[in-house]
């Protein structure tokens, strides 16, 4: 149940650096990391990985295409499943798939996954739920241990799949001797990440009030950042629109004024993420563009990068993790923002947990 919380996505929110701790104490054992040889044998032996997703799980895919490149030396390729069937990439020579799916149910991954094992091609599933049909149906299968997520909007599970993404490339970079891998110390990093969510989790009320103040009464809003966070800002925006309504793009920094800042007027809000030190002065650069044309800005900026305007501070950590830290006060942006409302947290309108139809 929910105990002592109004809504599951709050209490889901809330065990985030829970979860991820769980990740290490179920991938981490006597100090090695525990995958399956087969799976880290078939992902250096690929020469393409794939990863096919939906909403969320695609986001969260983008999040891990750095740092799983930069560890297992092989491309990564993004997929929405939905596309896949008419829209399918030219595929390389030995592709991998990686089906990243908190449900394991959706039907528009499930396709895929029968398309690609009749051509042939080995697969690997990344679910929260032992026993579901991606999971079944893949040859290989990692469990996210990230306890039942009840919320229709996903939270916990989109850090689930990022940390679980990023054992499995750290395990791989080590297997393959990369020295990059060697250097990169997650178990470290990982709990810095807890530690850093648990100081924003701690921020409810200011946040609260932050919330009220920059969305009150909006129909539309806009996320914007660079590099890691756009990946953070398309999340961002999927969770703000599918719970409160409010209309939301999340949008490369720099892309907005190639068309999209036609749409800022008056006190129009809009939402930036900083969190990568080279890309800060561009963004910041953009932040005045908007606000020049009238918008309100509310910047979620992590510590090394922050001044004194700015609004929601995140404790820093490792450049590969930051989606895991920023994601979590836009998640609050958004569960507060659809409370404020007066709406259902849980259950918005038109949607299902798991989308079993394609
Ligand atoms: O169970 P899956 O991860 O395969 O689900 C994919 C999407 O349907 C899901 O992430 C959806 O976008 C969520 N409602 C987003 O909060």
């Amino acid at each position: 149940g929910k105990g002592t919380y109004p809504y599951y996505m709050l209490k889901e929110i809330d065990e985030q650096p829970a979860v991820l701790r769980r990740i290490l104490q179920h991938y981490y054992v006597d100090g090695q990391y525990k995958i399956d040889e087969e799976i880290l044998k078939a992902i250096q032996q690929a020469d393409r990985l794939y990863i096919v997703a939906a909403g969320t799980s695609y986001h969260a895919g983008f999040a891990s295409k750095a740092f799983f490149e930069e560890m297992t030396k092989t491309p990564v390729e993004l997929c929405i499943a939905s596309e896949f069937g008419y829209n399918m990439p030219l595929l390389s020579e030995k592709p991998l798939f990686i089906y990243i799916s908190q449900s394991g149910e959706t039907a528009d991954s499930r396709q895929v996954l029968v398309k690609t094992k009749a051509l042939g091609y080995p697969a690997l599933t990344i679910t929260n739920v032992a026993g579901s049909t991606l999971s079944r149906e893949a040859d290989y299968t990692l469990s996210l241990h990230a306890g039942p997520e009840i919320a229709v909007a996903s939270t916990k599970a989109y850090t689930a799949q990022i940390s679980v993404m990023a054992v499995l490339a750290k395990a791989v970079g080590d297997y393959i001797g990369n020295i990059a891998a060697s250097e990169f110390h997650l178990v470290k990093e990982l709990s810095l990440v807890a530690t850093s969510m648990v100081a924003v989790l701690a921020e409810k009320e200011r946040i609260a009030e932050k919330v009220e103040e920059h969305l009150k009464g909006t129909r539309n809003s806009f996320y914007i950042g660079r590099g890691e966070d756009y990946y953070v800002s398309m999340e961002a925006a999927l969770k703000l629109k599918e719970i409160s309504y409010i209309q939301c793009e999340g949008f490369a920094a720099g892309e907005l004024k190639h068309g999209t800042i036609a749409l800022i007027e008056e006190n129009t809000p809009v939402q930036a993420i900083l969190s990568h030190k080279a890309l800060a002065p561009h963004t910041r650069g953009n932040i005045m563009e908007v606000i020049s044309r009238g918008a309100k800005v509310l910047t979620v900026v992590s510590d090394d990068l922050a001044n004194e305007d700015d609004d929601i501070i995140v404790p820093s950590v490792h450049p590969y993790l930051t989606s895991l830290a920023m994601v979590v006060p836009t998640q609050m942006i958004a569960y507060y923002a659809t409370l404020q409302r007066g709406l259902d947290v849980d259950k918005p309108r038109n949607l299902a947990k798991s989308v079993t139809v394609e």
